[in-house]
């Protein structure tokens, strides 16, 4: 039910979100490079492990970015994490992935990138056009409710604490 709280913020965060505000911390890159940059490093994200306790797909805690939701993982997050580490999320309207919801949202692990979250965010569209990137509220405000801004393990039933 806490869940239903939140789903104002994000509404107003996105219409008020200007990402260009953080480029003081992004260190040498700019968000927009790093956007550019993490649109090819998820390239061929379709063939990534599915994260830890969150079997291929399920069928999504909140709805936000789809009924059913896969996530996926890069080597580095599958190794432990660290500088590197990428995880992809994409949205489905059925169990069965036949009607993948348009564009992914992705979290990333950079040293180019100084954030309070320890994350880049970035949503995309299939297309590769840039919808939110750097570290908007609309992404952080659901997200630091959880260990490591990563909510998966903490808000799905059944496959929190899982190894
Ligand atoms: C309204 C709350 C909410 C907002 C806003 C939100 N997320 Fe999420 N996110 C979730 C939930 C809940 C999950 C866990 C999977 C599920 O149940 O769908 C999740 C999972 C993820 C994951 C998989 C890793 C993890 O933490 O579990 C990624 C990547 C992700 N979100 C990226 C983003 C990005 C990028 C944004 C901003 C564009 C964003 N999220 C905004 C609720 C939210």
């Amino acid at each position: 039910m806490k869940k239903l709280l939140l789903l104002g913020i994000p509404l107003f965060a996105l219409a008020a979100c200007d990402t260009d505000n953080l480029d003081d911390t992004a260190g040498a890159a700019s968000v927009d490079d790093l956007a550019a940059e993490l649109w090819g490093e998820i390239d061929g994200w379709e063939s990534w492990d599915a994260a830890q306790g969150w079997p291929a797909l399920s069928i999504s805690d909140d709805g936000t970015h789809g009924d059913f939701v896969s996530i996926l993982v890069n080597d580095v997050e599958a190794g432990g994490g660290g500088d590197g580490a990428i995880i992809v999320k994409k949205g489905y309207e059925d169990a069965e992935g036949a009607t993948p919801k348009d564009g992914v949202t992705v979290m990333w692990k950079t040293d180019q990138y100084a954030s309070e979250s320890g994350w880049f965010w970035a949503k995309y569209s299939d297309d590769g056009t840039v919808d939110l990137s750097g570290e908007p509220i609309g992404c952080t405000g659901c997200h630091s409710q959880s260990e490591d801004y990563q909510t998966y393990p903490i808000t799905s039933p059944g496959t929190a604490g899982e190894e």
